[in-house]
Parts: C-alpha cells; structure tokens; sequence
C-alpha cells in the first residue's frame, strides 16, 4: 500500500484514453495514491497515449523527454507510460534504449494489471516494459475517478474490426468486444443514483454494439432501454460508423427523449475511389443518403465529421469531391486531418503517398470552405434558445461559464452562482463559427 503519494495523468487520443485514464485513476486511488495537478508534486506521472497520428506520438516523445529533469531530482519518482503507443514495437524500443528513466511500460490490454506491476516497481525498484499483444478474455470492469460530479463515460465496447486501411487502432486496441447489456445498464444506473444526468457511451463503432454477442439484441435496443432510466437526462455516443448507422437507430434517436440531436459521423472522403481505398464501406451517394435520412427524421439537429485530406493516390478531383460532399452535406463542425503514416497499416504501403505541401494545401482549402459553412449554420441561431447543460467556468474566461447545447455547440454565457451541473435555456445573441454567445433565461 502506498500512502500519502501523489498521481499525475496525462492523457493524449480521443474519449476512450480519457477514460482509461479515469480507471487508471480509480486504480492509483484505491492504492492509496491521491492525485495532483503539480506534475513536481507527483510521487508517480503516468503518461497515457495515443498513436493515430504521427504528431501525437511527437507530442508524447517531447513529454517524456522533459520529464528526465525531474527523476533525476527525485529517484524514488515512477515515471510509467500506456495507451495505444506502447502497443506498436518502435516506440517501445526507442523508450527501452533511449529514455532509462521511464520505469514503467503498461499496454492497452493489460492495464488491469497496473496496480501489481506498481507494486513490483515499488518493492524492487525495477524497470518494467509489460505489453500483451492482444487483448486476453471479457473487458475487465475497473473502479473510476469521474472528472465531473454529473457527466459520465460508460464503456459500450472495445476495439475494432473495421480496418480502414489508414487507421492503427485495431491493432493497438485489438478486436471488437461489447460488454455485455446488462452490465452497461447496470453502470448506468449506478451512475445515475450518484448524480450523473449526461452519459456518453464510448466505443470505436457503437453501432455495431451487441453483433458480437449471443442475443438478439442492438445499438436502438439499448439506446431504447436506456432513455427509459429515471433521472438521466441526456444521453450521446461515440463514435458512429456511417456504414452500420441504420434507420432503426435513426427512429430510435427522433423518438426517445434522452438522446441528443448530435450526429458525428466521419465520412473521411468525398471521393468513392477513396472510400473503397480506405475500406469504408460506403459511397458519397449512401453517405448522404444517410444524412437526407437523419434530417428527416430528426429536423432539429447537428451533423459533424471526420475528413482525411491527402489519403494516399488522392488526386485533386478526389479532393474536389471532399468539398463538394461538404458543400452538400453542411456540417455543423468537422475535424480535418492530413493524412499520416500508421506502419503496419494497408495505406502505408500504398503507392502514390501524397506530398506534405499539397497535403498542407488541401488541408486549408478545405477549413476554409467548412468554417464559412460552420459559421453559416451557427448564424441561424442566433436568437434562438437552447438546451445548454452547464459544465463550469470557460477556458478563456473566469467571468463566463461553459456548457453544451444537446447539439452539443459549446455554448458561453455570463456566469451565475450554482449553475454548475444544471440544465438550462440560454438565448443565444451571438455566434462564432466555433462557439455560441448567449445569456442565462430560465433556469
Ligand atoms: N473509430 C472512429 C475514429 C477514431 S480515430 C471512427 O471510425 O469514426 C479519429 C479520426 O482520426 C478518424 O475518424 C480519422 O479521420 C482520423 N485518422 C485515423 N487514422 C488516421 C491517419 N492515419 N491519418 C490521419 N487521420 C487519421
Ligand atoms: Fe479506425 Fe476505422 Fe476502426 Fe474508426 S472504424 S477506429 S477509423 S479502423
Ligand atoms: Fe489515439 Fe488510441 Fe484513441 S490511437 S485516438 S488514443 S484509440
């Protein structure tokens, strides 16, 4: 048992290694660690990271590199590193032989273990690199410290089986796995009775949810048993894979009361070619079948994305189809990237791997034509009044606090004392083509 010992998380990647670092967190806690924001504070800094792209890793090498300073202060000091990273072989080996001060190695599928390697480090002061290459029965369930009193991640399912030709997280996170309903409802409720009024349910591919297991069962069915639970009053998901996003789920969504009307849906390409190329399943034409589908059903809502410029083979006409899918699927935000080389991925072998300035030029044509379409749409509500849900004071300013409308825009208004947690109509004056200005008109 460790006592009187401080944490330190740093946490790179999407939802899911949030999360994990939440249930790293509840580990280090029932060991008696407590957390710290002072990474000098931390008797133990644990870096959990991500590999999608090849600046994170940059990003998590940078970090681990500054942290030599502070071991060599402080040698009882136990620098440990997991997530997606530590589970492809090069960074690995680079932590290995290039950074001695690293005590720890943890992969994604082992992370349960995290509290007996500690304690081995602890008593034998030893250096520890413990990676299984793939994932070893059921999700195991670990305790977790919430960021936030009223907002919660719920873990739907893990890994992928998708491969997209471009993306490593099937490798770094292993197959496809769903917990099994009852255990997510169970979570849920839990949750609920501790105060948690907005869920998110994670998993790589939600609407595959349950295909894995025996029952009968699906994505809607869920979505279904969950909106019926007392107390809870919103409920969104991540992420949504257009191919297996059905009308079914669509009815489901339009019909419950708890679902937000937030749609993220990364097409990645406007390009068929591209599409097939990548192993998405789905052409321009369905893609926006889809969309016709959601906004018909569900009127009031917001669509946003995922786009990869410079995929590789893309010519400009490829690239003219992104922006034309764009022009015509107006989403309300999209997350754009320029496309890097996962090795081990299909798409890394390809010929025709495209040039970083064109990647670079393509990347601003299109934020260019998706901010002027984000600004368009968030100007039409101006005036309007929206559900927001208050998560707390905003980053930029003390006087203003933040929350999110069931669109989930972020949404800044005049602060006033104990809105925090709390749902409330906020009329919106102002709109940028990221953030809503509004004022506080009922509570
Ligand atoms: N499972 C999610 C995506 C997780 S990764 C989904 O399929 O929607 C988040 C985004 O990162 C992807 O949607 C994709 O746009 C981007 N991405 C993944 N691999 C990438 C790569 N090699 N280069 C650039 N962007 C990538
Ligand atoms: Fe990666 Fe595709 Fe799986 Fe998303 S669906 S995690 S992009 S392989
Ligand atoms: Fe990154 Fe792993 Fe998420 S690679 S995006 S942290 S699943």
């Amino acid at each position: 048992m460790s006592v009187d010992k401080n944490y330190y998380i740093k946490t790179y990647g999407c939802q899911m290694n949030e999360h994990d670092s939440e249930k790293i967190a509840g580990m280090l806690e029932e060991m008696g660690y407590s957390s710290t924001d002072e990474l000098e504070e931390a008797d133990l800094i644990f870096l959990n990271t991500c590999t999608i792209r090849e600046n994170a890793e940059l990003k998590v090498f940078g970090k681990v590199g500054s942290l030599k300073r502070l071991k060599r202060e402080n040698p009882d000091l136990i620098i440990g590193i997991g997530g997606c990273m530590m589970q492809v072989e090069e960074p690995v080996e680079k932590i290995k032989e290039k950074f001695q001060h690293v005590d720890l190695v943890i992969g994604t599928h082992n992370l349960h273990k995290l509290p007996e390697l500690i304690n081995e480090i602890e008593e034998n002061d030893e250096r520890i690199i413990s990676v299984w290459e793939q994932e070893k029965g059921l999700i195991p369930d670990l305790p977790s410290v919430r960021k936030s009193d009223f907002q919660a991640w719920v873990t739907i399912m893990q890994g992928c089986d998708n491969y997209c030709s471009y993306c490593i997280v099937p490798y770094v996170r292993g197959h496809e796995r769903s917990r099994p309903k009852d255990k997510v409802i169970k979570e849920v409720k839990k949750l609920v009775k501790d105060g948690v009024v907005e869920i998110t349910l994670l998993g790589q591919n939600v609407n595959s949810y349950a295909q894995d297991l025996e029952e009968d069962y699906d994505f809607a069915d869920l979505l279904t048993e969950l909106d019926q639970l007392d107390g809870l009053k919103r409920i969104r998901y991540m992420t949504s894979h257009p191919r297996d996003f059905n009308e079914k789920t669509i009815k489901t969504i339009a019909e419950s009361e708890k679902l937000c009307e937030h749609f993220h849906l990364p097409i990645q390409s406007g390009s068929d070619e591209m599409l097939y190329e990548m192993n998405r399943g789905y052409t321009k034409e369905e893609y926006l079948k889809l969309i016709d589908l959601i906004n018909k059903h569900v009127p009031y809502n917001s669509i946003t994305t995922d786009i990869i410029v410079g995929f590789p083979g893309e010519t400009d006409k490829d690239f003219q189809e992104t922006l034309d899918v764009v022009r015509k699927a107006r989403f309300d935000m999209a997350f754009t990237f320029k496309y890097s080389k996962r090795s081990g991925t299909p798409a890394a072998k390809k010929e025709g791997q495209i040039e970083e300035d064109v990647k670079d030029k393509r990347l601003q044509k299109l934020m260019d034509v998706q901010n002027k379409i984000s600004m368009e749409e968030n100007e039409k509500l101006e005036g309007k009044t929206l559900e927001v849900l208050v998560e707390g004071e905003s980053k930029t300013n003390p006087e203003t606090f933040m929350g999110r409308s069931r669109t989930n825009k972020l949404v800044i208004f005049p602060r006033k004392p104990g809105l925090i947690g709390k749902v409330v109509k906020v009329k919106i004056n102002n709109a940028k083509s990221w953030t809503l200005y509004g004022e506080v008109v009922k509570t």
